[in-house]
């Protein structure tokens, strides 16, 4: 199972991000999400802005990012909600770190599809290379999370690291993107076998004419 999410507010964590300000760039696109929504309905910007803070702060800490709390604070307060109602969209949403993670934030699912398709390879595979769920490596490079369906049941196993999803893995394809992140190198992301997309493996097995071409196969209705 997944861990409850905890939102640590210590008087270090307050005195090094409250005075948290978006970067120039940032500020433009701040003001370009807001305006999205109509006047009196900028509240429904948080998602987004709780994204880019988060972003933000990755590429200042050089992680995958996270959300102090007087940063949720200084957004909440920007948008005029109460910030209870900021915390509760950042805790629901796994996507928000609340608390520092890695350079690759591991997130592993392990709800029923891939754990019945070897979700535990997958996290073997993570222990192996000294990744333990809920804590960063000491080099900086990793951090673990056992996650909920993320949505990519067709191509189980899977995990999503950072912005992207790697699928159909075992415990040697997961043992190989983890070397290869620790090298510097981006492993290709999507499934790890031979399979487009989340087409069945080894190709189309449906109207198979309309794979290649938009084959009309009308005239053979009858
Ligand atoms: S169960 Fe793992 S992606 Fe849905």
């Amino acid at each position: 199972m997944a861990e409850a999410k905890r939102l640590p507010a210590t008087p270090e964590i307050r005195e090094r991000w409250g005075n948290f300000a978006w970067t120039p760039a940032n500020e433009k696109q701040v003001a370009v999400v807001i305006g999205r929504y109509p006047p009196g309905r900028q509240q429904s910007a948080i998602i987004p802005l709780l994204d880019l803070a988060q972003r933000q702060i990755g590429a200042e800490t050089n992680t995958q990012g996270w959300l102090p709390i007087p940063v949720i604070e200084t957004i909440a307060h920007q948008l005029g909600m109460p910030p209870i109602r900021a915390y509760e969209v950042a805790t629901f949403y796994t996507m928000f770190n609340l608390a520092p993670v890695g350079r690759f934030h591991v997130q592993v699912c392990g709800t029923t599809p891939c754990m019945l398709r070897g979700s535990d390879d997958v996290l073997e595979a993570c222990y192996k290379k000294g990744l333990k769920k809920g804590s960063t490596t000491d080099d900086g490079l990793f951090t673990l999370t056992e996650v909920e369906c993320l949505g990519a049941c067709a191509n189980a196993p899977m995990v999503q690291i950072n912005d992207d999803n790697f699928e159909d893995l075992t415990f040697d394809s997961m043992t190989a993107v983890l070397d290869a992140l620790a090298k510097g190198e981006s492993p290709k992301a999507g499934p790890q076998i031979e399979r487009q997309t989340s087409c069945p493996e080894g190709g189309p097995t449906s109207l198979p004419e309309m794979a290649g071409a938009n084959h009309d196969y009308r005239g053979s209705w009858s």
